[in-house]
C-alpha cells in the first residue's frame, strides 16, 4: 500500500507531466563532443558545457588512465583520515599556477565547494552574507545552510548593493562576503568584477566569485572574469568547476588566498565528510589546464605580462574577437586546417571565440531575441516554458540538441533555449544548427513575442 507521501509525489509527478515541465534525461550514447549520438539519433550538441571541447580530448582521456593505472580507482577515503594523494597535491599545485593565486583546495563538485565554503565563512548571525539574484542554485542553497544575514541584490544592480552593503545591519556585520556568479549560467552576462571589487574594498567585505562558466573561457588565456577585466590580484576568492571547460569530468576547487583555504580544509564539511576526487579526475583536468596553458609563449600573456594592461584595453581584445567584426579564422595561428587535438590552448580559445561570434551573429541575424554578449552561452528568449520545451523537441528531430529552461529556473516570461558553443564544433556545425533554428521559429511565430 501507498504511503500519503508516495501519492503526494505521485501527483505532483502527474502536474508536472501535464504542465510540460517533467524533465527527460536523454541518454547520451557516445562521449561528449559537439556531435554525438542521443537517444540513437545523430545529433549537434548545442547544450553542454564543454567549452573547450576537452572532454574526449585524448590528452585528457590518456592522463586519466595513466592516473588509473597509478593511484588506482579511488581514495576510499575523506581528505584529512587517509585520502588526500599526491595527485590531489598536484592538481592544487596547478590550479594555484594557473590562477596565479597562493592557494587551492578541491571538493567533489563546484556545488559542494560553494557549499563548503560559505556557511563556513559566514557561520554566525552576526556575519552577512550578500548575493546577486541570479546567482547559481548551488550559491543559493549554500546561502541557505548559513547562519549569516541575507542580502540579495538585484541582478547585476551594483547601486542596491552599495545601499544593502550601508545599512546600519550591515555596518555592524562582523564578518562580510559579496558573492557572485562571474558569467552568469542563464544570461551569459559578465559580471562587472572591477565595480565588486571597489565595493568589497571600501566595505571591508571579502569578494567570492564562481567562475565556473568563466574558467577556460574568458581573459586572454583563459583565466577567467579577473583576466577579462585586467584586475588579477590576490583579494578574492574564486571557486570553480572541473566539470566544465576543464575536461568536463567532475570536481571543484576554491582558490584564493592561503588563509581561507588552510580554514576550509580545517572547517568545511563538505570536504571533511565527503570522499577526495577520484584520481582519473585529478590527472585529467590537469592535462587541461596543460592544454589550456599551451602555445601563450612569446604573446602577452605567455611572457608574464598577464597582470598588466587597463581594464578597458582588455574589454575591447575580447570584444573585437567575440563581434567577429573581422574574419573570424584570423585568430587561428594557422590552426584551421589543424586537428582539432593539436590545437593548443591559445588556438582553442581563437577557435571558441569564432564560433560564439558566428552563433550570436546568426541569432540576431534570424531576429530572434537573445542578450548580446561575448560568452559562449547564447539564450534565445521565447517566451513561454511549453514554447521552449516544444522548441527543444522540434529541434532534436531536426538534429539539434539545445536545452529549453523555464520558470523557476528563469523568470516566468523569458523561458528559453540556451545555446552553448565549444571550441570543438566546426563552422558547419553552427550554420546547421542556425539553418534549424530557422526553420523551428518559423513553426513558432510566439518565440518573436519573447523578451
Ligand atoms: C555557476 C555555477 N556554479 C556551480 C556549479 C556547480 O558545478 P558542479 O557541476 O561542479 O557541481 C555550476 C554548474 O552548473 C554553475 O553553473
Amino acid at each position: 500500500m501507498q504511503t500519503t507521501l508516495e501519492r503526494t509525489l505521485a501527483a505532483e509527478l502527474h502536474q508536472l507531466r501535464e504542465t510540460g515541465q517533467y524533465k527527460q534525461c536523454n541518454e547520451v550514447q557516445r562521449p561528449q563532443g559537439p556531435r554525438t549520438r542521443m537517444d540513437g539519433r545523430d545529433v549537434i550538441v548545442l547544450s553542454s558545457n564543454n567549452y573547450l571541447g576537452l572532454a574526449n580530448h585524448p590528452r585528457v582521456v590518456a592522463a586519466g588512465r595513466e592516473a588509473l593505472d597509478k593511484f588506482g580507482l579511488g581514495t576510499a577515503s575523506v581528505r584529512f583520515i587517509c585520502g588526500t594523494m599526491s595527485c590531489h597535491v598536484e592538481l592544487e599545485r596547478k590550479i594555484c599556477a594557473f590562477i596565479g593565486c597562493e592557494a587551492a583546495t578541491t571538493f567533489i563538485s563546484c556545488w559542494d565547494a560553494n557549499a563548503g565554503l560559505i556557511p563556513t565563512l559566514a557561520n554566525s548571525p552576526e556575519d552577512a552574507i550578500f548575493s546577486d539574484a541570479l546567482n547559481h542554485a548551488s550559491i543559493i542553497d549554500a546561502i541557505r545552510l548559513s547562519k549569516g544575514q541575507r542580502f540579495i541584490y538585484k541582478h547585476a544592480d551594483l547601486k542596491q548593493l552599495e545601499e544593502m552593503l550601508s545599512t546600519p545591519e550591515a555596518k555592524k556585520a562582523r564578518n562580510k562576503l559579496i558573492i557572485t556568479d562571474g558569467v552568469f549560467s542563464m544570461e551569459g552576462d559578465v559580471a562587472d568584477l572591477p565595480a565588486l571589487k571597489e565595493l568589497a574594498n571600501r566595505h571591508d567585505a571579502l569578494l567570492v566569485i564562481d567562475e565556473s562558466h568563466a574558467t577556460g573561457v574568458l581573459g586572454e588565456t583563459g583565466r577567467g572574469t579577473a583576466e577579462h577585466f585586467g584586475v588579477i590580484d590576490h583579494n578574492t576568492v574564486q571557486t570553480s568547476t572541473l566539470g566544465k571547460a576543464l575536461g568536463g569530468s567532475c570536481g571543484g576547487y576554491v582558490a584564493g588566498q592561503q588563509v581561507v583555504c588552510e580554514y576550509l580544509v580545517q572547517k568545511a564539511r563538505t570536504q571533511l565528510f565527503s570522499n577526495a576526487l577520484p584520481p582519473t579526475v585529478c590527472y585529467g583536468s590537469m592535462a587541461a589546464i596543460d592544454v589550456l596553458m599551451s602555445g601563450h609563449e612569446g604573446t602577452h600573456a605567455g611572457t608574464g605580462g598577464r597582470h598588466a594592461g587597463t581594464q578597458a584595453q582588455r574589454h575591447e581584445g575580447e570584444g573585437q574577437r567575440a563581434t567577429g567584426a573581422t574574419d573570424p579564422n584570423r585568430d587561428l595561428g594557422g590552426a584551421a586546417g589543424t586537428a582539432f587535438e593539436a590545437l593548443s590552448g591559445r588556438q582553442l580559445l581563437a577557435r571558441l571565440r569564432a564560433n560564439v561570434a558566428r552563433c550570436r551573429a546568426g541569432v540576431e541575424a534570424l531576429g530572434l531575441h537573445t542578450i548580446p554578449g561575448i560568452t559562449p552561452i547564447v539564450p534565445v528568449i521565447v517566451g513561454e516554458t511549453a514554447t521552449a520545451i516544444r522548441m527543444q523537441k522540434a529541434l532534436f528531430e531536426e538534429g539539434v540538441f539545445v536545452s529549453g529552461f523555464g520558470f523557476p529556473v528563469v523568470p516566468k516570461g523569458e523561458a528559453r533555449l540556451r545555446c552553448q558553443i565549444s571550441a570543438a564544433h566546426s563552422f558547419e556545425d553552427i550554420d546547421v544548427a542556425l539553418r534549424a533554428l530557422a526553420k523551428v521559429a518559423e513553426r513558432f511565430p510566439e518565440a518573436r513575442g519573447g523578451r
